[in-house]
């Protein structure tokens, strides 16, 4: 069990014995100068059992004075308590972890918990918008792995459009003697795809530009998205190969973000499952057509504001965003049978998730006590406050993003280190990681490439540069035939607030598992990694000639080593042997 979690557990059978209920929780001091830790439950407890604060704190103080935990336990305003822990219990607590870094960490029984995020789209290049998706879909499951929890990732390429309607049209106005439009053809389709991905790099713009200017391109995609909806089988074969195209370059570009996939399935692997859907809210008379259109009302009389219905077929036919997502929830819970659902998206696709869950329940589609989670994220911003560009105005694709940071980042390397270009790529993308799952998940945030790259300061190199550091000086440690074995004394302040800080891990990792965010790991990070520079500065670790401190030290650098190295795993982020 971890330190605090032990206290929490003892301060509970303290208060079973004076007869009180027994929820614990201990907050980290905002007056270090008072405590190291608070209780704050009597002024609660005071209200319940009708008893004076101060009154029960009493009680509690004196029982908690014959434990040996603490250096200090005072009582400060009407029944605060304030505790400082002693050196012994910090020392027992360190060789604990010690022998047994598991002890510090927190799990937690959850079944099993689907993840959507990446959300690429075929034909389309990726660009810095979806790089959130990656990078904190990929950090959660990581969470949630390290918690003990069992995840299904999917990566849900959106693959069966209109978008692709669109880089069909263009295709056929560039080769309009491909076999694939071609309705009388009953040969074999070409093996060789008639797209490279060079071309797909700029199809897809074109396309989607002529058909603002023009109505009659417009509709000539609209034609082949229902026709490919509709497996026409010319369609079906050019489809295959644009998917499978544009996979290669998709699949590379998550390769280098660190994000991986269970499941590497797309919208249209749902599309068997649409008229099974459709056909269960019919038959509970939850459907109607309204101006043409096939739609489900998912309105609350509570609701402040309006909830339009959601839509589920066109006038024409064709299936929507919306009934494609109802089918992929259908069939992955006939699959997966998942406890939880975590949707890793755009903020700006808030009313999409809360109508397609709404209809969920309603319809029974999903039970009651399944979890429908939208994580909405915010916006990644350039300088000016708007959505992160190039510098002539343009979208940015995440390639130009991760060799616009690689830049900066090169320069920050070593000449003697081998393989420079490497390194500056694995620094770059740790650049991007880190300075995007610093906020808040849900709030939008200014990416300044230089300032995410400096080697000072809450950022990615600084962090690393520091692990590594930490991780030569106990391979110096092991070269030189310094061991360590235990730690023995608590020397310094600067050391014991390292302590301190480890002691908040389980913390930190059940309060990011419960907020789905993971900017306060991020933050811990850098106050961990910061006061053990601060303790590093002012204190020679192998130089030291007490053997018992230095013995001590290395324990604490070993413990600090790895907390970093789990941590910035959780956040995607590997650190380097070298830098
Ligand atoms: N492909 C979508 C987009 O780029 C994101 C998909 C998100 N996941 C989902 N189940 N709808 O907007």
């Amino acid at each position: 069990m971890s330190f605090i979690k032990l206290l929490e557990s003892e301060i509970s059978k303290i208060l079973v014995s004076l007869g009180y209920e027994d929820n614990v929780a201990l907050l980290v001091s905002n007056r270090p100068d008072l405590g190291d830790y608070q209780y704050n439950g009597c002024m609660k407890l005071s209200s319940i059992y009708k008893e004076k604060p101060i009154d029960i704190a009493n009680k509690i103080v004196e029982k908690l004075n014959q434990t040996n935990y603490f250096k200090s336990i005072n009582i400060a305003g009407p029944g605060f308590i304030n505790l400082s822990f002693s050196d012994e219990a910090l020392i027992e607590y360190m060789n604990e972890i010690f022998n047994n870094f598991e002890i510090n960490n927190y799990k937690v029984e959850k079944k099993l918990v689907f993840l959507d995020y990446g959300g690429a789209n075929i034909a389309k290049e990726l660009h810095v918008g979806h790089l959130r998706s990656a990078n904190i879909g990929e950090a959660l499951k990581r969470l949630l792995n390290n918690c003990g929890v069992k995840t299904i990732s999917d990566v849900h390429l959106g693959d069966w459009g209109t978008p692709m309607g669109l880089v069909m049209n263009e295709i056929k106005h560039m080769k309009p003697d491909l076999p694939y439009f071609d309705e009388n053809y009953d040969g074999v389709y070409p093996k060789e795809s008639p797209v490279t991905e060079s071309d797909l790099a700029y199809i897809y713009p074109m396309a989607s530009k002529k058909k603002k200017e023009s109505e009659t391109y417009a509709s000539e995609a609209r034609e082949l998205t229902q026709k490919l909806q509709n497996k026409d089988k010319g369609l079906i074969a050019l489809w295959k190969h644009i998917v499978n195209t544009s996979s290669i370059d998709i699949k590379r570009v998550y390769e280098d973000l660190g994000a991986s996939f269970d499941l590497w399935l797309g919208e249209s692997d749902a599309d068997p499952y649409i008229d099974e859907v459709l056909n269960l809210l019919d038959k509970k008379g939850l459907t109607y057509i309204s101006d043409g259109a096939l739609v489900m009302d998912v309105c609350e009389d509570e609701d402040k504001l309006e909830i339009p219905p959601i839509l589920l077929k066109k006038t024409d036919g064709s299936i929507l965003y919306a009934s494609t997502e109802m089918a992929t929830l259908y069939m992955r819970i006939k699959e997966y049978n998942p406890s939880e659902f975590w949707y890793i998206v755009d903020n700006r696709q808030e009313l999409h998730f809360k109508q397609v869950f709404r209809a969920a329940k309603k319809s029974g589609l999903v039970n009651e006590n399944v979890g429908l989670y939208f994580l909405g994220f915010g916006t990644m911003n350039g300088s000016d406050g708007k959505p992160f560009k190039t510098r002539d105005g343009g979208v940015m694709s995440l390639k130009s993003l991760i060799e616009l940071v690689k830049s900066e980042t090169i320069k920050k390397i070593n000449d003697n280190i081998t393989d420079k270009e490497a390194l500056a790529k694995d620094l770059a993308i740790a650049t991007i990681k880190y300075a995007d799952l610093l906020p808040n998940r849900s709030t939008d945030y200014i990416f300044d490439p230089i300032k995410f790259s400096d080697l000072n300061g809450k950022t990615a190199p600084y962090l690393l540069y520091s692990t590594v550091r930490m991780k030569s000086l106990l391979n110096k440690s092991l070269e030189e035939k310094i061991g360590y074995k235990k730690y023995n004394i608590l020397k310094t302040d600067l050391e014991r607030n390292v302590i301190l800080n480890l002691l908040e891990v389980p913390k930190v990792l059940e309060n990011s598992l419960n907020s789905k965010s993971l900017n306060e790991i991020a933050e811990y990070l850098y106050k961990l990694t910061n006061n053990y520079n601060n303790f590093y500065a002012s204190n020679k670790v192998l130089i030291e000639k007490d053997t018992k401190v230095r013995e001590s030290w290395l324990v604490l650098t070993e413990l600090v080593y790895k907390t970093n190295k789990m941590l910035l795993n959780i956040l995607g982020i590997t650190v380097p042997d070298k830098i």
